[in-house]
């Protein structure tokens, strides 16, 4: 059974697309793919249909990221669609939870921060209204967490 991942954020255009093109490489370099399915979404509908922000694509793609989603906006739905639904921030945690029904759909939420290990934040910062320091520290966060959370999805697990 494949294994299900959304990335949350508020605009899907800067930091979810960006976890999700940070995850796929994660398993494109190990050849689990076919294990797993991801994607990303955004808990406003301001950008929806809209490519990421110019400056995500940008910071991303100097590692070597591919950047090529187009925003969506979350919906109820994608409790079905999802195992897991990573969320960036406290409020797109809320915002998620506030749809959740189901106790099942409550525990398929998560919080980024929670699969950091060389970083102590307690969320994925919004770098929107920020310089680039601030998208070049969400890739930093998101390469940690990605890490470890593929360590915890492990597709022999
Ligand atoms: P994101 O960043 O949630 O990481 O995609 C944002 C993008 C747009 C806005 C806020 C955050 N906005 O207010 O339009």
């Amino acid at each position: 059974m494949k294994k299900r991942v959304l990335f949350i954020c508020l605009g899907n255009i800067c930091r979810s697309p960006t976890a999700e093109a940070v995850f796929k490489q994660k398993l494109k370099s190990k050849n689990w793919q076919t294990h797993f399915e991801v994607d990303s979404a955004g808990t406003s509908n301001n950008h929806v249909g809209e490519s990421s922000d110019p400056r995500s694509i940008q910071h991303a793609e100097k590692r070597g990221y591919i950047m090529d989603h187009k925003a969506r906006q979350f919906s109820a739905d994608d409790f079905s669609k999802f195992d897991y639904l990573i969320c960036m921030d406290d409020q797109n945690f809320q915002n998620v939870a506030r749809l959740a029904v189901t106790e099942s759909d409550k525990n398929k939420i998560k919080k980024m921060a929670h699969y950091l290990k060389k970083y102590n934040d307690a969320f994925i910062l919004d770098p929107w209204p920020m310089g680039p320091e601030a998208f070049e520290k969400v890739i930093d966060l998101l390469e940690d967490g990605c890490e470890h959370l593929l360590f915890e999805l492990h597709p022999e697990k």
